[in-house]
């Protein structure tokens, strides 16, 4: 059995080589297959970034056409499958439909579940892209009760979304461009992070040969934790509780750096990015940016800024190495376009989806993957004779 060694959080533990994305957490770097992620942000698209993930290349226009089209063709959802989400206790949580759906969605699509045919496995990639949009969109319908709409072929993947999510039925629905670009560029900035803990999961659970959909809701039941996804919904309580408080940074802060019980400064500090987190800068453009289009109510962003500017001088948090995290300002324009705390984290999940499906395809070509399978070190009793029930 050979020498078994303990890493809790696998942090020392390397599952996989791969060549999607690259971390330099020092130097506050991140690349999607060697491309810096916020000439991506600023110069791609959703769709544009899913194909570079997941296929490795950037498309060439007509690539991308045919991707877009193949995409958009297939975001209609089977009529039972619209049934089947209404179905859902009104307050559901929407990670838990969000799983549902799409672990529900590979008994609706038969034909595409063998992992080792390639043109299936195309198939199964385009069919989650296509139905998470809508299956996303649904999820803020049900929680809410409202009636599921109908995709728009004629329209893009974001606009499109934005349109089912928040459109009265049967009126004329026109998102702000502004909006559509904002959550454009989140959705690049959060389709992978290389093996955090939902992309291992998704991993993991594909390393038994199951199939794409079944590893990617895992994904999303991962995601849904609170150290995991959770953050950018904390970031909001924590800017609205200071706001109820009446808005007294500074107090606040004494009482992160007095390490009061339970107070921490949300969407600070990261595992990885030790000097700064390369995706919270083209997110506080971002929110100033949607803000200020929407002329939404920013008294939380003035909170958030004051917070991060008392921050970046003190001593606490530099001798720490605490800088924002992506989810510092996210909270904040998801707020502002509409959605409700508890879509955040779908919103992640949304955003994320080319970055599980890539790793899992790079995986299941790697002749080095082996069904994930840890060892332990046993630390309970050692053998005992058993003892009847009468004499217990
Ligand atoms: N506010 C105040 N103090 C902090 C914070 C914070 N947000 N984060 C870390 N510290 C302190 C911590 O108390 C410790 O101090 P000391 O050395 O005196 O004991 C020191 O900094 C190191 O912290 P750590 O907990 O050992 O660091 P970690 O790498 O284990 O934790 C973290 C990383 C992200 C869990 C943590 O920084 C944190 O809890 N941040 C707030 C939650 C958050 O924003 N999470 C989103 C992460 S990005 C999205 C994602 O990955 O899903």
């Amino acid at each position: 059995t050979g020498l078994v060694t303990v890493d809790p959080g696998f942090m020392n533990t390397a599952s996989c080589e791969s060549k999607i994305t690259y971390i330099d957490g020092d130097q506050g770097i991140l690349r999607y297959r060697g491309y810096a992620i916020d000439e991506l942000a600023s110069r791609s698209s959703f769709l544009e970034v899913a194909y570079l993930l997941i296929k490795g290349e950037l498309p060439t226009p007509t690539e991308l056409e045919a991707f877009e089209e193949r995409v958009n063709r297939h975001t209609l959802v089977h009529e039972d499958f619209r049934t089947f989400m209404g179905t859902f206790p009104r307050g559901a949580h929407p990670m838990a439909v969000m799983s549902s759906a799409i672990n529900a969605l590979s008994t609706f699509y038969p034909e595409s579940l063998d992992p080792f045919d390639e043109e299936t496995v195309e198939l199964a990639t385009v069919l989650i892209l296509a139905k998470t949009r809508t299956i996303t969109s649904y999820v803020h319908r049900t929680a809410k009760g409202e009636p599921l709409l109908y995709p728009d072929y004629s329209r893009g993947y974001v606009e499109d979304f934005l349109r089912m999510t928040f459109a009265v039925p049967y009126q004329q629905y026109e998102p702000d461009p502004v909006v559509v670009e904002a959550l454009d560029k989140l959705l690049i900035l959060h389709a992978d992070h290389e093996q955090n803990c939902s992309t291992s999961t998704v991993r993991i659970v594909g390393s038994s040969h199951a199939n794409l959909y079944a590893s990617v809701a895992a994904g999303i039941n991962a995601l849904s934790g609170p150290l995991h996804g959770g953050a950018n919904e904390a970031v909001l309580s924590m800017l609205a509780e200071i706001q109820a408080n009446g808005g007294d940074a500074t107090d606040f802060m004494t009482r992160v750096k007095n390490k009061e019980q339970g107070v921490r400064l949300m969407g600070f500090g990261h595992r990885v990015y030790k000097n700064y987190d390369p995706r919270a800068a083209i997110v506080k453009e971002s929110a100033h940016a949607v803000l200020t289009a929407l002329g939404a109510n920013d008294e939380l962003l003035d909170i958030a800024m004051k917070l991060e500017e008392i921050a970046l001088h003190d001593d606490y948090f530099i001798s720490r190495k605490l800088y924002p995290n992506v989810d510092f300002y996210t909270g904040l324009i998801y707020k502002a376009m509409g959605f409700d705390p508890s879509m955040f984290t779908p919103l992640f999940a949304l955003g994320r989806m080319p970055g599980w499906i890539a790793q899992w395809r790079e995986m299941m070509l790697d002749p080095a993957t082996k069904i994930g399978r840890p060892r332990q070190v046993y630390t309970g009793a050692t053998e005992r004779p058993y003892t009847p029930l009468d004499e217990r």
